[in-house]
């Protein structure tokens, strides 16, 4: 499974980055109105340097809704970086514009996830990676990972070829059951992943070794 790290934050994505585990960013524009990037330039430049930090897929979200907006738009982002993702809402000309990016040649990610029926459209389109949000259908009463698991079953009987990234993830148990469920990538906030390293058991048995250390 890969680990993408989910936030426009520099430093957040250096840190991730640092721990050579990291294999790409995704961003949103609430996660990057949220690090007061404004404007078509200092957002361009933002997706630059994401790249420059860190070698991987670097998801960048359109902020049109029409096909022939998405497209241009999309094209704007893709010539930023090879590795840029053109990040398409799951809408009706999304879907439109999933399948021509697809037919070009540039990769997509579809975003706003929230059932199974929208994952098998976002992969009939050609989406590179698909992205449920599953802390989200969580807060609304329905348990998120049994979502993923469901479209990793259908994408297995139908080899379907859309990589499932979860989304929206809120802490390391969640992590830990969509690594169970078959996603093939999570997109975590830092604490998400940094929680995973955790363990009482392993605090207190290093600050034994450490002090047995001194008798050696
Ligand atoms: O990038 C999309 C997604 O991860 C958003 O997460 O926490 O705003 O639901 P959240």
């Amino acid at each position: 499974m890969k680990f993408f790290i989910d936030t426009a934050n520099l430093a957040q994505i250096k840190e991730a980055n640092e721990l050579g585990i990291l294999d790409g960013v995704t961003t949103n524009p609430s996660l990057m109105a949220k690090e007061g990037i404004k404007g078509e330039e200092a957002i361009m430049n933002h997706y630059k340097t994401i790249c420059e930090i860190v070698d991987g897929d670097i998801s960048a979200e359109v902020l049109s809704t029409t096909f022939e907006e998405m497209v241009e738009e999309g094209k704007k982002l893709a010539a930023i970086h090879p590795n840029i993702i053109v990040k398409i809402p799951m809408i009706k000309d999304g879907i439109k514009a999933i399948k021509w990016f697809s037919d070009n040649g540039i990769k997509t990610n579809c975003t706003l996830i929230f059932s199974a029926g929208q994952a098998i459209l976002a992969a009939k389109a050609g989406a590179t990676y698909i992205s449920p949000f599953l802390g989200r259908i969580d807060d609304s009463g329905w348990d998120g990972v049994q979502l993923i698991e469901e479209i990793a079953e259908i994408y297995s009987i139908q080899g379907f070829e859309s990589e499932i990234l979860a989304a929206s993830i809120r802490n390391p148990n969640h992590i830990i059951r969509c690594a169970k469920a078959g996603a093939d990538v999570c997109t975590c906030p830092l604490d998400s992943i940094l929680g995973l390293l955790k363990h009482p058991l392993t605090d207190i048995g290093l600050a034994k070794f450490i002090e047995d250390s001194k008798k050696m």
